[in-house]
């Protein structure tokens, strides 16, 4: 049974501060520089999320788009889009890089249910974060 993988494409606006409670003020502003401003800072967020599945030979489809779709929109885009990510229960005790979001959509997907192969995480125009689980 061929497998395939599709790959959809979100975005969300969100706010954040990179800032550690285990680092002093100084080794926050060095180590973050200007995203450690107390006033934060937005990005326009873009998601890739990958889900793999055999081809279904009567739809012809490997995945559930519209399943995929809800549960995005429920887990991540509903809660992360137009927030201040700092102030949300997902962060509280992780700063919330680019790296850590990823891993955050990832465990957040898993638990939708949704046969993940991967999340990309689309910070800026340069900057991506690559993550496949553990
Ligand atoms: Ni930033």
């Amino acid at each position: 049974m061929p497998s395939v993988r599709l790959v959809r494409r979100y975005v969300f606006s969100s706010a954040h501060r990179l800032h550690s409670a285990e680092l002093s003020p100084e080794e926050n502003a060095r180590l973050y520089g200007k995203c450690n401003n107390p006033q934060g800072h937005g990005h326009n967020y873009a998601i890739e999320v990958a889900v793999t599945g055999p081809v279904d030979a009567r739809t012809g489809f490997c995945c559930d788009l519209t399943a995929v779709d809800s549960a995005v929109r429920r887990a991540v885009l509903d809660r992360f889009d137009h927030q201040d990510l700092n102030a949300l229960p997902e962060f509280a005790r992780l700063v919330p890089t680019g790296e850590n979001i990823a891993r955050v959509v990832w465990d957040k997907l898993i638990a939708e249910g949704l046969p993940l192969t991967s999340v990309r995480l689309q910070e800026t125009r340069d900057n991506f974060f690559e993550y496949r689980g553990d």
